[in-house]
């Protein structure tokens, strides 16, 4: 069922290993080359990795982001929200939760990149000042879509 933002508001925290399952759920319901469960069970477990969700209180948790930290970069690989918790700010309290981290282990830059035709994507980021920093022609080869690249210094 749609949320509304009149249920209340998100907390983030890292995501536990049994929660593998409905990050699978998630990932596979945003994207049409959705990570496998296998791959989000590695990330959970690598410690260069940090997973954090987006839980809405009373509900089945409704987003989640992955990044590294690489020495003073942190890059930003994932990030899904589910189709019924869409635009009530939880991709926003991620990267809000990502960037506080980012700033306590000193990162200068966050890197990532985001299909060129992704508009909501891509909106979200422009919005919190990453700027495009080149194109990566076939990154996506199953769609033969580019990707742009994009960094945000801190
Ligand atoms: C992109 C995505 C993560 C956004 O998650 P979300 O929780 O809905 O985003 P938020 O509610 O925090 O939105 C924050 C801002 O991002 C922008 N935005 C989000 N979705 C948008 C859309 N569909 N169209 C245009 N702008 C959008 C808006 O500026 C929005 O602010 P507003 O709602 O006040 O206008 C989500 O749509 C998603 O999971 N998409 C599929 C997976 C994906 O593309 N991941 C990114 C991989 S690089």
């Amino acid at each position: 069922m749609r949320r509304n933002s009149e249920d209340g508001s998100f907390e983030v925290r890292r995501a536990r290993l049994d929660e593998v399952g409905r990050l699978a759920e998630i990932e596979s319901r945003s994207s049409a080359r959705p990570w496998s469960r296998r791959l989000l069970e590695a990330e959970l477990r690598n410690r260069h990795s940090t997973v954090l969700i987006a839980d809405l209180e009373g509900f089945e948790l409704a987003g989640f982001l992955v990044y590294w930290t690489v020495v003073d970069e942190l890059h930003l690989l994932n990030l899904a929200v589910d189709l019924d918790f869409r635009r009530l700010g939880a991709a926003t309290v991620l990267l809000d939760a990502m960037l506080s981290d980012g700033g306590s282990r000193k990162a200068r830059s966050v890197l990532l990149e985001v299909r060129q035709d992704n508009l909501a994507a891509k909106s979200l980021y422009l919005s919190y000042g990453f700027r495009p920093v080149g194109i990566r022609p076939r990154y996506y080869p199953a769609e033969g879509k580019d990707a742009i690249s994009m960094e945000l210094s801190l």
